[in-house]
């Protein structure tokens, strides 16, 4: 199985970006834009805009996300919002384990096992987000802390749940910094975070999942980045706020 056997998967990620306002004239502006693309084409929006972009994308080829998670079904954790919550919304995805939670809010891997273990029983598709920081590239330990992250992370769950997990590499140095990482620095990551799911899983799991890149993708160096035969979609943030830029990466 390789890359052509995988769906190609190109996800935005708004982060704390666009009112409801905002989001309906973005997506009516970019369902004709994306009409008759070959990728899956995902939004990630902010939770207040979740039911009237799954409305305002209804019956189009977007779909529609959240960027955050609690690992409960309910209770008494204000602020917080659940999976169900989600779902009702029209949220069909949900990011985990971004980087911006992991280093601005401490998200452990421990945390993001027990929100990806709420999503799975939700039936959410989980996006699982992964990558070193600068510092830890620059020590040599990258491989190690890509392992740790994706097997701790996924610790205890099925073949079957791994599989239809999609994974974003996203090396740190490489978010919001127009520093992306080159095809071949990007390839080598996916490539180990597939041999760790082969190792950890089983091969067929591991020819099974998405890996997605993110980190300063741009409708300049998108192309490139997806002919890498282990990268099987992006994960674009900054350049996703704009529907016509969003558009041209998808596109290619
Ligand atoms: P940028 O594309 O703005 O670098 O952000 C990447 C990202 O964090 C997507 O989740």
């Amino acid at each position: 199985m390789g890359h052509a056997d995988r769906p190609t998967i190109i996800a935005g990620n708004w982060k704390m970006y666009k009112t409801i306002g905002e989001t309906v004239a973005y997506i009516h502006q970019f369902i004709p834009l994306v009409k008759d693309v070959a990728p899956l084409v995902y939004l990630a929006v902010p939770f207040t805009a979740i039911r009237a972009a799954s409305d305002a994308a209804k019956g189009t080829n977007i779909v529609i996300g959240a960027q955050d998670v609690n690992e409960h079904a309910e209770g008494a954790f204000t602020g917080e919002i659940s999976c169900g919550m989600l779902k009702e919304a029209g949220a069909q995805f949900v990011i985990v384990g971004h980087s911006e939670r992991r280093q601005i809010y401490h998200e452990s891997d421990a945390m993001v096992n027990k929100k990806l273990r709420a999503v799975y029983a939700s039936g959410l598709q989980p996006i699982l987000c992964v990558g070193e920081t600068l510092q830890m590239r620059e020590a040599g330990v990258t491989e190690f802390v890509l392992q740790t992250q994706v097997t701790h992370s996924l610790d205890g769950f099925s073949s079957g749940q791994v599989a239809r997990t999609i994974i974003a590499y996203e090396p740190v140095w490489a978010i919001g910094t127009n520093k992306h990482a080159t095809p071949e620095i990007a390839e080598k990551a996916h490539r180990f975070i597939r041999e760790v799911i082969s190792e950890t899983w089983d091969a067929e799991t591991a020819a099974r999942v998405v890996i997605q890149y993110g980190g300063s993708v741009k409708p300049e160096n998108a192309p490139k980045l997806l002919l890498e035969p282990d990268i099987d979609g992006l994960l674009v943030g900054g350049a996703s706020l704009s529907a016509v830029t969003f558009s041209q990466i998808i596109k290619g």
